[in-house]
């Protein structure tokens, strides 16, 4: 058995807008918590300084092209990695990671827009940085989603039309096929309860925590 100690688990809760990642990141961060983890939960785009010119544009205050936004992911999720205060390598020595949205976020949205390729290479770096223990990919209908939407939120947000949803969630299939051998992917049906996703959730967590995965 080898003696080099394994670092904290890293879960990347993945899916459509509307799918209910932001609850079930809570459930999962009670779950770990509960398991003995200290727990870091985070997402993306982050809250620093390029995270919030990414929420500027999705909110209409800023007008940039589709390349333009890929690539301001890019350098968020670099930022998300290596900032030397708070960055997930930091967070990594003592604590297990949760964050809602990772790199399949931008194989999905950016690859429904521009070339999956680019967008893909243009990932590598984050990619070879630091890869998660497991993409937690929640699956929605898009319709489902949209409505959930509505009936949350008064304003919409740049993506948030049934049409890129729908775009989106076929990018989120060819984004999962072109991650190399051993990353994990693990699928949870989104048109269930809120429980019952839970439920699945915690399930498939335990199942890759208690084989040492
Ligand atoms: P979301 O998780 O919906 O955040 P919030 O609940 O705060 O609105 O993410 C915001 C949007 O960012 C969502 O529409 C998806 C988009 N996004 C990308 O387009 N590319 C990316 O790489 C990431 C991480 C998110």
């Amino acid at each position: 058995m080898s003696n080099t100690p394994t670092p904290p688990p890293f879960f990347a809760l993945e899916g459509i807008d509307g799918s209910g990642k932001t609850t079930q990141l809570q459930h999962l961060e009670a779950h770990l918590v509960k398991r003995g983890y200290l727990v870091h939960s985070t997402c993306e785009p982050t809250k620093n300084i390029i995270g919030r010119m990414i929420r500027d544009i999705f909110a209409g205050k800023i007008i940039a092209d589709q390349h333009v936004i890929a690539a301001l992911f890019c350098a968020d999720r670099l930022d998300h990695i290596y900032n030397e205060t708070d960055g997930l390598l930091v967070q990594q020595r003592t604590r297990a990671i949760i964050s809602d949205r990772y790199y399949l976020s931008s194989l999905a949205y950016h690859g429904a827009h521009v070339d999956m390729q680019w967008v893909y290479d243009s990932n590598q770096p984050a990619m070879n940085a630091l890869r998660p223990t497991a993409h937690i990919y929640i699956d929605m209908d898009p319709k489902v989603s949209m409505e959930r939407i509505a009936l949350s939120r008064q304003e919409t947000e740049l993506y948030e039309n049934l049409e890129n949803l729908i775009a989106v969630r076929d990018a989120y299939e060819k984004g999962i096929s072109m991650l190399p051998e051993g990353e994990t992917v693990i699928r949870i049906n989104g048109n269930q309860t809120e429980e019952v996703v839970k439920n699945d959730i915690i399930k498939a967590v335990d199942h890759i925590l208690d084989k040492g995965l």
